[in-house]
């Protein structure tokens, strides 16, 4: 018989590449999806469209992290094998413009899900897997950082996710509850959203290739980061699940570089110099910067049988290929545009 998964925040980067991932294994799967003015589903359309009898099927349900009761109810209904929780405001900057929301979303919001998970555990059991970060490292206490790393974190965001991780430890001590949490570092794909530096950068390099945009400005450029490939990422969350006994794992490439470095291989790819467009602007520097984040993933390695199979040059190039086409098909609108001579 299909397992059943419960996927909060599958509209997101991961939750879509693990809803795929799960999907192709046989499982129901339903997504929890944020009412919004406008679709917000577009990473998983192709999903909804393709699923069928013999891949398993999906099925969305609206909710949001910070109704607790709703979310009780959909876990109930719903008996799910497994819950992996990846819904989050998850914005570093955004956090400091926004903590209320971010702790009521990020930390409140795992806390009502981690209780309607120990309340379907009393009659059937449940697995969960809590999406915590490597940034709640922040002002890293040693370098690299395993799971055994004390939390210094430097934003709002990254003290929820602490609360969150902390919960998850203590409903899996207290409540026999199966619950997991994965410290991943940063990990992107042509999916990730495009207020974060790599897409960000990927995005500006292949418009201004295209001459769509002249300019593209940022931040700091000399944080550094240990970034992988999210397809290998939710892999791994899924490993979690499948281990005999519940556990915490860093998952990282143990490779880490900074913002000036992946600038240098994304406009480079293109045979451009990222000195001649880039500039820096003050907004996009946050109050509390964290500095180095570098993750060793050698127990996930051992337990998990998991390592990162796509180091950056190879990320990079994987990104910089899918937004050199959606820049090409941007510059092919603007042209039909022109030629339809429209009113402006
Ligand atoms: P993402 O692309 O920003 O996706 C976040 C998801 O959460 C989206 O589906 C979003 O819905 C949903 N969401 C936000 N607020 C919600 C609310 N109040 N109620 C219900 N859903 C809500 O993030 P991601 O990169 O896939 O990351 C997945 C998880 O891993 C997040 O918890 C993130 O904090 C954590 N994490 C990410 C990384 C990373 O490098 N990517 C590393 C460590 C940990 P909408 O589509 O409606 O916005
Ligand atoms: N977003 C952004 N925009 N970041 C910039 C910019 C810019 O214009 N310029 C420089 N940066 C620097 C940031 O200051 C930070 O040091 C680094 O680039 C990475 O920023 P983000 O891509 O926004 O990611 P993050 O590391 O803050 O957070 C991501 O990774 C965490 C795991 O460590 C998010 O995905 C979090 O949800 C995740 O938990």
């Amino acid at each position: 018989m299909s397992r059943t998964a419960l996927i909060t925040g599958i509209t997101g980067q991961d939750g879509s590449y693990l809803a795929e991932l799960l999907i192709g294994k046989g499982y129901l799967v339903h997504g929890l999806v944020r009412r919004c003015s406008t679709f917000s589903t577009s990473r998983i359309d192709h999903l909804y469209r393709d699923s069928h009898e013999e891949h398993g099927r999906l099925y969305l349900h609206f909710g949001d992290m910070t109704d607790g009761q709703a979310l009780t109810n959909l876990v109930l209904q719903i008996q799910p094998d497994e819950i992996y929780n990846l819904a989050a405001q998850s914005h570093v900057r955004v956090s400091f413009e926004q903590p209320v929301y971010t702790v009521m979303c990020d930390a409140v919001g795992a806390l009502h899900i981690l209780e309607a998970a120990r309340l379907l555990n009393e009659s059937k059991p449940v697995r969960f897997y809590q999406a915590s970060s490597s940034e709640m490292f922040g002002d890293a206490i040693e370098t690299p950082q395993t799971e055994s790393t004390p939390f210094n974190p430097q934003s709002p965001y990254a003290c929820a996710k602490a609360y969150a991780h902390f919960q998850t430890v203590n409903y899996r001590r207290s409540y026999q509850l199966f619950a997991c949490s994965g410290i991943l570092f940063n990990h992107e794909s042509p999916r990730r959203g495009e207020t974060f530096v790599t897409r960000k950068i990927t995005r500006a390099a292949t418009r201004i290739k295209m001459g769509l945009q002249q300019r593209l400005y940022l931040g700091n450029l000399e944080a550094r980061r240990d970034w992988g490939y999210a397809q290998d990422y939710v892999d791994a969350m899924w490993r979690m699940l499948q281990q005999e006994s519940a556990d915490d794992y860093v998952i990282a490439t143990g490779t880490s570089y900074s913002v000036r470095e992946f600038l240098e291989i994304a406009f480079g790819l293109l045979d451009l110099r990222w000195q001649d467009y880039v500039e820096i602007d003050p907004k996009y520097k946050r109050p509390s910067e964290v500095n180095s984040l570098l993750g060793d993933a050698s127990k996930a390695r051992q337990a998990l049988g998991w390592q990162a199979s796509t180091g950056v040059n190879e990320l990079v190039k994987i990104m910089i290929d899918h937004d050199l086409e959606l820049a090409k098909q941007e510059k092919q609108l603007e042209s039909s545009r022109a030629n339809a001579k429209l009113p402006t």
